[in-house]
């Protein structure tokens, strides 16, 4: 339910019975609850606009709401701020109602949109390294909250599969195929990358063939592109198998890489000369943009062409960002690439909606993300400075998970240590990124991750470990029991439960996981302070049915919310 909508249409309504119907009424959730729920900041404004006394209007506009089915009380507060306190019965309904529907009173959009998510897109040279993680759980669970919303989500796994690196790759490939041996090699591809990259600096002849080989894969090529697509077939499952650990949404079927878009660069770069936005600058083909000037105050030169005729990374966005509008039918087209990426995003789109291809209606957003860093303040590097392959982070993060659950429970078998010591390693290493603005870097930092204090992964998956022993202990409940809303504890973690879409939108609007992450949070710290208030199993019969009601709830939205960030929930740890 739109918990805010609803309160506000109220609060409207009050406003306009004073005539102050065009007035913002700057409805906020309240900071203290000893106050109330929600705050309505709107009247000083108004008063001001309208020229009267700010805490007479409060008075008139809490006049209007009393008798009201949904605000319990209209207090004035201050130089006219009105606290609102929402009627228990109401929530009681609420609460009962988000009980009875399977996607938790959450609604579905009626008209839904086409969201293309293009997010994970690492380069297939190399293995998959930390710099993808952020790209990849970011996208995945923008993927879920959206399509839990009722978007048509269409993921795009935007590989880097093409140009000059692949010429060495498949030289390299060539080679040890003649000598029988690139089963073995493409085994460890970080060692044939490098591997590759030395025959290509150390011998001039093969650094040639290397060379000719680009040019013949970009021709089509049959014999290269067999060698090319055997390269790529091998990264693509590694890539594979770390979505696959890391409980991903993607699959194989979602991979559009840069090799896609071959045969639409020239059409695309003909176009936009034909349209007079690009311009030949000595033999290169370049975009100018006014809109963003360098530092000696010139038009930025955005290049889609090289003199000798190759094409870039931007050249194939502006074909994939065409492709993605006109046959995916994108209606929101989301980027979750790096920061450093800002810029090109930003030319990219003043282009395309120069060209007419980028329509109004639709919204191309850069999801920028900052950097993982290490302890020390710099980029995250393993001890002698090389870059961490993703998937010994993940295994990593697994192990520490794994001994940690083993000495906080040494009733576990080694079954369930496995089992558990997976979910919460995995959902650790999420939680840490996705519980943070994305826009800023951040410290990878092992044991604050890994903690049961504070706002991490196992916090909140043992507040749900302990809402399921609730059950367990007892042993019946009804699931259609009334709800009575008495104790401040109860109201509010009533209230908070029924925020849930209206967070859940805000999170989709902004695409800011940390806002899903830290309404969780709440929800769990809220639980366990009621659990510490009000006695749920011992408590008297009705009471202790409306409790478990409220219990419930709290372990569904827990449930659905972290699923709903890719991390995974357990009945014990
Ligand atoms: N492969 C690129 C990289 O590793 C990211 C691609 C992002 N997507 C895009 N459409 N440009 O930096």
């Amino acid at each position: 339910m739109k918990l805010h909508q609803l309160v506000a249409a109220e609060v409207e309504k009050a406003f306009a019975a004073n005539g102050l119907a065009d007035n913002p009424i700057i409805l906020q959730v309240a900071k203290n609850h000893d106050f109330g729920d929600y705050q309505i900041n709107g009247v000083m404004g108004a008063a001001k606009k309208n020229h009267q006394n700010p805490r007479e209007l409060a008075q008139k506009i809490a006049d209007s709401l009393q008798n009201n089915t949904i605000i319990a009380t209209a207090e004035v507060a201050g130089p006219g701020f009105i606290n609102l306190r929402l009627n228990a019965e109401k929530l009681s309904q609420f609460i009962y109602a988000a009980l009875q529907d399977d996607h938790l009173g959450v609604t579905r959009s009626e008209l839904p949109q086409t969201a293309v998510i293009d997010y994970s897109s690492p380069n297939l040279a190399k293995e998959m390294h930390v710099g993808h993680l952020r790209s990849s759980i970011i996208g995945d669970s923008l993927n879920r909250i959206l399509s839990y919303l009722g978007y048509q989500v269409i993921a795009q796994n935007h590989v880097g599969d093409w140009g000059t690196q692949f010429g060495m790759l498949v030289a390299y490939l060539f080679e040890q195929n003649q000598n029988g041996r690139a089963d073995l090699e493409l085994t460890d591809l970080e060692r044939f990358y490098r591997d590759a990259k030395k025959r290509f600096d150390e011998d001039e002849k093969f650094a040639n063939t290397a060379r000719e080989y680009v040019v013949r894969l970009q021709s089509g090529d049959q014999d290269v592109l067999k060698l090319w697509q055997q390269f790529v077939t091998t990264s693509l499952q590694h890539a594979q198998s770390v979505y696959e650990l890391l409980d991903l949404k993607l699959a194989p079927a979602d991979v559009t890489g840069e090799s896609f878009y071959n045969d639409q660069l020239q059409p695309t770069v003909n176009e936009l000369l034909a349209k007079g936005i690009a311009v030949d600058s000595n033999g290169a083909k370049v975009v100018f943009l006014d809109e963003f000037k360098n530092q000696d105050d010139e038009p930025a030169a955005f290049l889609i062409q090289k003199k000798d005729g190759g094409f870039l990374y931007a050249s194939t966005d502006l074909a994939c960002l065409r492709y993605r509008i006109n046959t995916l039918h994108g209606q929101r087209l989301l980027y979750v690439v790096d920061a450093r990426q800002s810029l090109h995003f930003s030319e990219l789109f003043t282009i395309a909606r120069k060209a007419g291809w980028l329509p109004e209606n639709v919204e191309a957003e850069h999801i920028a993300f900052g950097t993982m860093m290490g302890k020390d303040g710099k980029p995250f590097k393993t001890r002698s400075g090389d870059t961490i392959k993703l998937l010994d982070l993940l295994n990593e993060a697994i192990a520490r998970a794994k001994t940690l659950v083993a000495s906080k429970n040494p009733n576990l078998s080694e079954e369930e240590i496995s089992h558990i010591g997976y979910v919460v390693g995995i959902g650790a290493v999420k939680y840490a990124d996705l519980s943070k603005n994305r826009t800023s870097d951040y410290v990878f930092d092992w044991d604050s991750m890994l903690s049961f204090e504070g706002n991490t992964a196992p916090y909140l998956q043992y507040a749900y470990t302990r809402v399921q022993s609730v059950f367990r202990k007892a042993d019946s409940w009804d699931s259609d029991a009334i709800i009575s809303i008495t104790q401040p504890l109860e109201h509010q973690l009533a209230v908070e439960l029924l925020k849930f879409e209206d967070v859940l939108n805000s999170t989709a609007d902004t695409s800011y996981p940390h806002y899903l992450a830290n309404y969780l949070y709440q929800i769990a710290t809220l639980f366990s302070r009621f659990y510490e208030a009000c006695p749920i199993l011992k408590a008297d019969k009705n009471v202790r049915a409306s409790r478990l009601q409220l219990t419930r709830l709290t372990g569904l939205t827990l449930k659905h919310g972290l699923n709903l960030l890719g991390i995974g929930t357990l009945e014990i740890m």
